[in-house]
């Protein structure tokens, strides 16, 4: 980036698959690698900006990053509240768990000779992007993503409003050159009352640098 556009800019970034607790020794998981958090984390770090990544999964990166590791949806949420006191902008790369066990087992689960079933209670975790645009103060711009198989711009549209963001990277996770663990992406920026943007396919650091580009439009033009 030239000129450090970011620069006295506070940025904070979710990236990973959150990990939700079974007992001591399991968890629920996802496919996300983080990558594509990382990369906007490194971007957004290039462009100047002072950068808290808060992440479930844990990789590489800048020194100068701070980086919060928060495994678990709730922990993240926590992270991400303190961190969004004093910051311009969220973005949420996360794949956030939809759900999570209300209280992990103390002790290992074990097996028995009686049962061969074994029932897990699930409940919705908090919506961590949702909360963050929802409570969003003057002047903080708001980036969440939408991992969508199917109908994709009608379901970032809907979650662009839902969730009240600034704007939403659709992915489409099943194109080819998109998705968990690659090193490319194919997105689309969505914001309300604009024309959608096409990025891709390209590698996830240019398409971070994209995404960061049109976050210093968003904030210059404020
Ligand atoms: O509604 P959906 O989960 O598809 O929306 C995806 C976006 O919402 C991503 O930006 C993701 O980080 C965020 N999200 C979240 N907390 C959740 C679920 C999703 O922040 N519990």
């Amino acid at each position: 980036f030239d000129n450090q556009p970011l620069k006295g800019r506070r940025v904070v970034v979710t990236a990973g698959g959150t990990k939700e607790p079974i007992d001591p020794v399991r968890f629920l998981t996802n496919r996300s690698s983080g990558k594509m958090g990382y990369a906007l984390a490194e971007a957004a770090l290039a462009a100047g900006a002072d950068v808290t990544l808060i992440a479930a999964t844990k990789r590489d990166c800048s020194a100068a990053i701070h980086l919060v590791l928060a495994p678990s949806a709730k922990e993240m949420l926590k992270a991400v509240e303190e961190a969004m006191l004093d910051a311009d902008a969220f973005i949420g790369a996360a794949a956030v768990s939809d759900f999570a066990l209300e209280k992990p087992f103390d002790k290992k689960v074990k097996k028995t000779s009686s049962d061969s079933h074994l029932t897990l209670d699930l409940v919705q975790n908090p919506d961590i992007l949702k909360t963050v645009g929802t409570q969003k103060k003057p002047g903080q711009v708001v980036i969440g993503f939408a991992a969508e198989t199917n109908d994709l711009l009608q379901n970032a549209e809907r979650k662009l409003k839902s969730k009240q963001a600034d704007m939403i990277v659709a992915n489409d996770v099943l194109a080819p050159s998109a998705g968990f663990d690659k090193d490319t992406n194919q997105v689309t920026l969505i914001q309300a009352n604009q024309v959608p943007i096409e990025i891709g396919p390209k590698s996830k650091t240019a398409i971070a640098e994209d995404i960061i580009q049109q976050l210093v439009t968003i904030l210059d033009g404020q």
